[in-house]
């Protein structure tokens, strides 16, 4: 099933680098709409969950880690065709690959502090959103 919506992470790196403001007008620029949104810290329990997808691959306890040491915000953003334009819009996970004006290619550090997540299927988005918003939280 498509959908025009999709979930995003500001991650902890942009936060401390005081980037919230600069990604938000970029998300904003792209005509993503914001449709829920939340400045918070998630708990070891809870990044483990959110990221329970690479529980068996090497970098898992280094990412709970990364996504641990600080705030973040998470939002539900709406557009066209979501999912995919924001994956475009954030570049390639390793920033150094990311395209010129991505996000992660202006805000991303490396491979692990790369600013931002983006949802990776209509599936997934549903299924974040759902882990941080309930319905009455959705505009
Ligand atoms: P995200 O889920 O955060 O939007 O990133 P993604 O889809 O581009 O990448 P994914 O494969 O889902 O990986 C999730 C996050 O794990 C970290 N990672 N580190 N050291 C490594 O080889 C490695 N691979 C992935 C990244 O922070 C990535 O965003
Ligand atoms: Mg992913």
């Amino acid at each position: 099933m498509a959908t025009n919506r999709t979930f995003t992470m500001i991650k902890p790196d942009a936060v401390r680098a005081g980037n919230i403001g600069n990604i938000l007008q970029m998300m904003n620029e792209a005509g993503f709409k914001i449709i829920a949104m939340k400045f918070t810290k998630l708990t070891k329990e809870q990044a483990s969950g959110f990221y329970a997808v690479h529980k068996e691959r090497p970098f898992f306890g280094e990412l709970v880690d990364f996504m641990t040491s600080g705030p973040i915000v998470a939002a539900i953003l709406e557009k066209d065709n979501a999912v995919a334009d924001f994956r475009t819009f954030i570049g390639a996970t390793n920033p150094e690959e990311a395209a010129e004006g991505t996000v992660r290619a202006k805000y991303g550090s490396n491979m692990g502090e790369n600013a931002v997540h983006g949802s990776d299927s209509d599936e997934n988005a549903e299924i974040e959103s759902a882990y941080f918003f309930s319905m009455l939280e959705r505009f």
